[in-house]
């Protein structure tokens, strides 16, 4: 395995490979986001591709991550950044072809890594051939595929989501004399799943990439599908009834697939898609994110603290999908105006900074550039209850472009080298598909995966030892929460506990081999030729079914963060772990063990810590040598 710089990464061996094999390894992973068209262009033509995206793979399985979510590939326009799909079964020509996305799918699941695809099911760009014949008449075999209606007055409770550049949700087509209904941008008609034809297509693409090998779909803009008269036609009984129906698709023949639903809404909301376990098994915990940016310029816990008070308990076998960051802008959709006029105010003092009802900027600049800001976010964002979506580019650091319209300033070109155009493609500048960064501050001179790898101080290597410890600590995913009191209010505290497995198992000698729910890669038999690297893995007790061997044990750890640009103390109360001894993961070193008195700590500013806590019995074996 080799890097950018033509030498092996570091530390990447078989062991690096071992993944979770059960239908439940998302409650535990970690997901990369990455734009194919941004990530790396194999055939230097200036747009990234599948090819270059494999090729990429070393460096992906070397940060450790389980699961890449690729945001849509396939033929488009692209007015909308791909999400204007204008062939749902096939890939975009830029990007490759469907043997290319095969090949990809085969090389990741040889590594471990699993792979889901972004399913725009609620509308197609405008020229899907299916939209272009059914606007061309009113009786046409494709003319109820799509949601018309003689005047733009229907469903007036239906918000506008861009709201700066749509006035309405109706557009007139002067060729079929009536309006057209979109919930997006005017140029992406809704498709009408009233209509069993759509419906039942809709089913057959889901089968169709899941027979290719996807490990899964996050759903996009999934809470509209469905229109009732004198309902803002949001989260209807009717789409969760169709949601059902795929999920039941993917529970018949398609065991570990996953369905990560896009619904921005209040977490209460929301719950719904998880419903019994019977819907979808991820959703985005939208209102989370904002409130992690307030709570550290208001260098106050309670944005967090609330939010997650108002979380329900998700069911068995469910996981919350959360992130810092992605290829949309910042969303503000769910926080009160003032707050929303706070984080504008704190956040996007420029107004180009602004995009719909958001912030266009990422992660470094929105945090001044500041790393140990960018630490502290991780930290929370890697130990709260949820799988954690990291946003290609945020690993390094990466800068936005605000000059670039719409929320193609937070899509620029990786930043491999300081080479031309930043290494990610060998075409004329000209040809990019969007300029890289070149400012002093952000343009990839001064970062870039290169620079970064040969620095071990750097925010990479730092993320991926980050990384490295999650995959060891999986109560973190999904183990209980309890939130510490603490007096001081800057101080967010809480412990994770629950019961985990180590398990091992034998693998083929090019690394785990997949598991059943990777089907396109047949599993070397254990003791085939060369087979035999035992691989180990701690996962949460319960997914150990595909394991030779397995021993549960509890698990907990205690996570403290100060969300201070100042020094603070922290006296937090700890009576529930008395006997036990924290021992701080990134360093190992064992701290006093808990007493019946308050455990106090002084953190650096915008210092965090992890520790393990070790049970008593353990800690009286090591104290007396039996
Ligand atoms: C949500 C996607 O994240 C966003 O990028 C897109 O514009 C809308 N859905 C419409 O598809």
């Amino acid at each position: 395995m080799t890097s950018p710089l033509g030498a092996p990464f570091p530390g990447t061996g078989p062991a690096d490979r071992s993944y979770d094999p059960s239908a439940r390894w998302f409650q535990h992973a970690v997901l990369y986001e990455v734009l194919v068209r941004s990530f790396f262009d194999g055939n230097e033509d200036g747009s990234g591709d599948l090819p270059g995206l494999r090729a990429k793979l070393d460096y992906l399985q070397w940060l450790g991550i389980d699961c890449l979510w690729l945001l849509p590939f396939y033929p488009s326009p692209l007015r909308d950044g791909g999400y204007d799909i204008s062939d749902l079964f096939n890939v975009h020509p830029d990007y490759g072809s469907l043997g290319d996305l095969v090949g990809l799918l085969e090389d990741a699941h040889r590594r471990g890594i699993r792979v889901i695809a972004d399913l725009v099911m609620n509308h197609t760009s405008d020229q899907h051939p299916w939209f272009v014949e059914s606007r061309s008449s009113r009786d046409n075999p494709k003319a109820d595929w799509y949601v018309w209606n003689e005047d733009d007055q229907r469903w007036p409770e239906a918000r506008v989501v861009f709201t700066d550049v749509e006035r309405s949700n109706w557009t007139w087509d002067d060729t079929r004399q009536q309006y057209y209904w979109h919930r997006f941008y005017s140029h992406q008609p809704d498709l009408n799943y009233e209509n069993p034809e759509v419906a039942d297509t809709m089913v057959d693409l889901v089968r169709f990439w899941l027979d290719l090998g996807f490990d899964g779909f996050r759903l996009d803009a999934v809470p509209y599908l469905f229109q009732r008269d004198g309902t803002a036609g949001e989260h209807l009984p009717e789409t969760h009834a169709y949601i059902k129906r795929v999920r039941k698709e993917l529970d018949a023949d398609y065991p570990g697939r996953i369905l990560l639903a896009e619904a921005n809404g209040w977490p209460a909301d929301v719950a719904d898609y998880f419903v019994s376990g019977d819907e979808c098994h991820l959703c985005f915990h939208f209102p989370l994110m904002p409130r992690l940016f307030t709570a550290v310029r208001r260098e106050q816990r309670y944005p967090v603290t609330e939010i997650l008070s108002q979380t329900p308990e998700i069911p068995d076998g469910c996981q919350w999908a959360i992130f810092l960051r992605n290829h949309d802008e910042l969303s503000l959709e769910q926080v009160s105006d003032e707050e929303r006029d706070y984080l504008f105010a704190e956040y996007a003092k420029d107004p180009r900074m602004k995009r719909h009802m958001g912030i266009g900027r990422r992660l470094a600049p929105l945090l001044d550039g500041d790393r140990r800001l960018a630490e502290l976010l991780h930290s929370l964002l890697l130990s709260l209850p949820g799988s954690p979506v990291l946003y290609y580019g945020d690993e390094i650091l990466m800068g936005d472009n605000i000059y670039l319209g719409d929320r193609d300033s937070v899509r620029t070109p990786m930043q491999w080298s300081p080479d031309r155009n930043g290494g990610f493609s060998k075409a004329d500048f000209a040809q990019l598909y969007l300029p890289p960064l070149m400012d002093p501050v952000y343009g990839f001179e001064a970062v870039n995966v290169e620079a970064q790898l040969r620095s071990p101080g750097s925010f990479l290597h730092w993320l991926r030892r980050m990384l490295v410890e999650r995959r060891s600590l999986p109560v973190l995913g999904i183990g209980e929460l309890d939130v510490l009191g603490c007096a001081n209010p800057a101080v967010l505290a809480y412990v994770r506990w629950g019961e985990v497995a180590d398990v091992s198992m034998a693998s083929s000698p090019d690394g785990p081999g997949p598991p059943a729910v990777m089907p396109t890669v047949p599993r070397e038999p254990a003791g085939a030729e060369g087979a035999g690297h035992v691989l180990a893995r701690t996962v949460p007790a319960g997914n150990e079914e595909a394991a030779d061997t397995a021993v549960r044990r509890s698990q907990a750890v205690l996570c403290v963060h100060n969300l201070s640009r100042f020094a603070q103390p922290a006296e937090l109360h700890l009576a529930r772990w008395a006997g036990w001894r924290p021992v701080e993961v990134l360093g190992r070193v064992p701290f006093p063990v808990i007493g019946d008195e308050p455990y106090t700590f002084s953190l650096a500013p915008y210092g965090y810590l992890w520790f393990e806590l070790v049970d008593p019995s353990t800690v009286v074996r090591e104290e007396t040598g039996r």
